[in-house]
């Protein structure tokens, strides 16, 4: 977890579109300390599950297990487990089980996107190259199903299977809708919900299948996970046009160039401005990082009022989500998962 809240999720002071906002208690050392002790049993079971005696898998397996990622996911199940009462040992197993997933969709997503960095270091195509690394990224996949049959849980198997046809088709789609200037918000959301949402609804519902809650409280976690990961991807592809590269561990300004029309754009071409329409339809041909229309256009989103109009919508599924968790009992793990919202919300990476 530390990396997670260490990467700018500390409420006290964080500034977020210029805002300063100070938080009256510390909700990143309450998630922190409920979930530390399993947290390191995740990374434990991560690295041992991508030893191997095949050298170039365990040399990129290696690579990959140092990487610097939040572990959103794994935190995320391990904090409904325990909403859910869960008190077997299946949770740690599961966690990483979908951060493998969630790691082998962003190793095929940056072939796809022929990106060069991620999480501050040169991604795996940069280094190996693009079939070393689409294979390494299949063995991923089919090494989380082997780990989760250890579970013997046909429910969950089902659910796994499900989530990965998802995100596969969350990233097709995207492939089909690069360059669509004319991209609605309704073929975004639909979108995000595939290829983002899906797993985090995936990781909240999983731990309640483990625990055996009841299909009302299993219904809550899904809509809890679909609504946190939908604010959390519009906070993503607001921080490509607001946040800096270093900070991000991954390039900035990149969607656009990358031919990729997210939510703020549209909300602003939705308006009929000729003007971001036409700087975004530059970026798009050139796809240079050093564009000064790219400035140009962050400046017009934000002035115009889009970035915090978008900001808002991330807000309010982030508010859903949490009035999602009423249901269960007050506890620890319920008051933490009701601030992740806001956490993920005001993260700056
Ligand atoms: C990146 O996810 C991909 C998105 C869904 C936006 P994260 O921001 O959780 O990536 P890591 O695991 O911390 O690198
Ligand atoms: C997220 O998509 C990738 C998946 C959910 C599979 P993005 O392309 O927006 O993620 P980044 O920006 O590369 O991290
Ligand atoms: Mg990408
Ligand atoms: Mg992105």
């Amino acid at each position: 977890m530390d990396r997670f809240l260490e990467a700018g999720l500390n409420l006290n002071v964080i500034s977020a579109f210029g805002r300063k906002v100070r938080a009256v208690h510390d909700p990143a050392a309450e998630v922190r300390a409920l979930v530390a002790g399993r947290l390191e049993g995740v990374e434990a079971l991560f690295s041992a599950n991508l030893a191997s005696p095949v050298g170039i898998v365990r040399e990129i397996g290696d690579f990959v297990s140092e990487g610097e990622g939040k572990r959103v996911r794994p935190t995320l199940h391990l904090l409904c487990s325990s909403l859910c009462k869960y008190d077997g040992e299946d949770d740690v197993l599961i966690a990483t089980v979908l951060e493998f997933i969630h790691s082998a969709t962003l190793i095929h997503d940056d072939v796809i996107d022929e990106a060069r960095t991620r999480r501050g270091r040169e991604s795996i195509n940069e280094r190996w190259g693009n079939s070393v690394t689409v294979l390494f990224g299949d063995y991923m996949l089919a090494k989380a199903m082997e780990m989760a049959l250890r579970v013997g849980s046909l429910a969950v198997m089902e659910r796994l299977a499900d989530v990965t046809l998802r995100m596969t088709e969350g990233e097709m789609l995207q492939t089909r809708y690069v360059g669509r200037i004319d991209l609605t918000e309704v073929e975004y959301l639909d979108l995000v919900e595939r290829k983002t949402a899906a797993l985090f609804a995936c990781c909240c519902e999983l731990a309640g299948i483990l625990a055996g809650v009841g299909e009302k409280r299993l219904a809550a976690l899904r809509r809890y996970g679909l609504q946190l990961g939908l604010a959390f991807q519009v906070v993503d592809d607001l921080l490509d046009y607001t946040g800096d590269a270093a900070t991000l561990g991954k390039p900035a300004a990149s969607d656009l160039r990358e031919g990729k029309v997210t939510l703020a754009l549209i909300g602003q071409l939705e308006e009929g401005s000729g003007e971001a329409r036409d700087l975004a339809e530059r970026i798009m041909a050139q796809g240079r990082p050093d564009m000064p229309e790219i400035s140009r256009l962050s400046s017009l989103l934000r002035n115009s009022g889009a970035i915090a109009r978008t900001y808002e919508k991330a807000r309010a599924y982030a508010e859903c989500a949490a009035r999602e968790l009423d249901i269960f009992d007050d506890s620890p793990s319920r008051s933490a998962l009701q601030s992740l919202p806001d956490l993920l919300l005001f993260r700056v990476r």
